[in-house]
């Protein structure tokens, strides 16, 4: 009886407290004192997961559309890094992570990614990701990936507060060796933040329902907008294991530099991209000519009917869409554009690191005028 009354009583609390959900358009960075002289002093370093780090805090997502290894070896290149996508035998997913190691140990990789002292994010080695889920046989894909060569494994589901994800990292953490680090997710909630921390993740993918092709609000009317996610998440980070122990990896709904400027802002250590990697020349996946001469690329969710049935999955449940999205060229472009803009927003805020941003950028809540206004509205 006692535990009902207190699940009633912590239901209303929260229930009150998230009367008011936040997402990327409903903030402004506050702009701050700023003394650096030249954007080129900023440094994007950052944490991945506990013992991994990036040289810049993209992470590629694990969607069919976005990352196998020719993505994950550019990223890789570019700072960041590119989770493979589970979506393939094991076989299959084991030749893609065996292609990026072997690009790894080129020493010109080596040397872009050396760690100097003062470096803060205590990083072990170049990280190699790789998605699992949580049937039986991800068991085994897990340790065949890490056999491979992947260090960091994501483990890769819809709502990550659930059981199966609390008995996955259980029975991961018995058989994988320490220096492999486990991301888990997806979650929203300080509750499950602080489950899955102490359920022994080394890193949490944040956002549920955000993403640009998904329709699990629609579908199930479930879902934090994504900044007040990426808060109450980072809240269980200091609450329960000291700040940037068990990073946060905001995921979904980003649409620009502005909105990983935000999503760090407010506590995220890197994000994960999808519609903003997609199209590219590394992506898998065709381009298609149109009459006209256009190019495209198809950019499909990993829930939606398209990527089910290509993977002979059951067709029940669809929460996502598909679509065809311009080509865009090669994604160094992309990432080239986003660290300037991402430095521009580090240099408004006064802060020389994204941990300094972590800590002291500032943000207001805005009005739809202020949203409008934000934008170019004169054309
Ligand atoms: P963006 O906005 O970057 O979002 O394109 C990418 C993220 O969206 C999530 N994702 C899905 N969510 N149904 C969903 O509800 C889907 O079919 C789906 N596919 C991807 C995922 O977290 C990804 O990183």
């Amino acid at each position: 009886m006692n535990h009902n009354i207190k699940k009633g009583q912590q239901k209303l609390k929260n229930s009150f407290m998230n009367m008011k959900a936040l997402t990327y358009d409903d903030i402004l960075l506050v702009p701050q004192y700023s003394d650096i002289e030249s954007r080129s002093h900023i440094d994007l370093r950052t944490k991945l997961s506990r013992n991994y780090g990036l040289l810049t805090p993209y992470v590629a997502s694990c969607m069919d559309t976005v990352c196998d290894s020719r993505m994950a070896i550019k990223m890789m290149e570019l700072g960041g890094v590119g989770c493979i996508h589970r979506f393939m035998t094991i076989e299959e997913q084991c030749n893609e992570v065996t292609k990026v190691k072997k690009f790894m140990d080129d020493n010109r990789m080596m040397e872009k990614w050396k760690i100097d002292d003062d470096w803060h994010t205590n990083i072990l080695e170049i990280p190699i990701m790789a998605a699992i889920g949580v049937s039986k046989h991800d068991i085994e894909r897990a340790l065949y990936l890490v056999e491979c060569g992947a260090n960091v494994l994501l483990i890769d589901v819809a709502h990550g507060h659930h059981k199966n994800v609390r008995l996955m990292l259980e029975k991961l953490f018995n058989i994988l060796p320490r220096y492999i680090d486990i991301i888990a997710g997806n979650i929203s909630t300080l509750e499950s933040a602080v489950d899955l921390c102490e359920w022994g993740a080394d890193g949490l993918r944040v956002g549920i329902g955000g993403g640009s092709l998904c329709t699990t609000r629609v579908q199930t009317g479930h879902g934090i907008p994504n900044i007040t996610s990426i808060i109450n998440c980072v809240r269980a980070e200091e609450r329960n294991i000291g700040i940037g122990t068990i990073p946060v990896m905001a995921d979904g709904g980003i649409r620009s530099s502005g909105d990983i400027a935000k999503a760090l802002a407010v506590g995220a250590e890197c994000v994960m991209l999808g519609s903003l990697l997609a199209g590219t020349k590394e992506s898998p996946g065709n381009i298609v000519e149109r009459l006209d001469g256009s190019l495209y690329k198809r950019y499909r969710g990993s829930a939606s009917l398209e990527t089910k049935s290509t993977h002979n999955q059951s067709t029940k449940h669809i929460e996502g869409e598909s679509t065809t999205i311009p080509f865009k060229g090669s994604v160094s472009y992309i990432v080239e554009k986003l660290n300037d803009g991402l430095k521009s927003a580090l240099s408004y805020s006064g802060c020389r690191t994204i941990k300094e941003f972590n800590k002291n950028a500032e943000w207001v809540e805005i009005t739809n005028s202020g949203m409008l206004e934000s934008k170019p509205h004169l054309l």
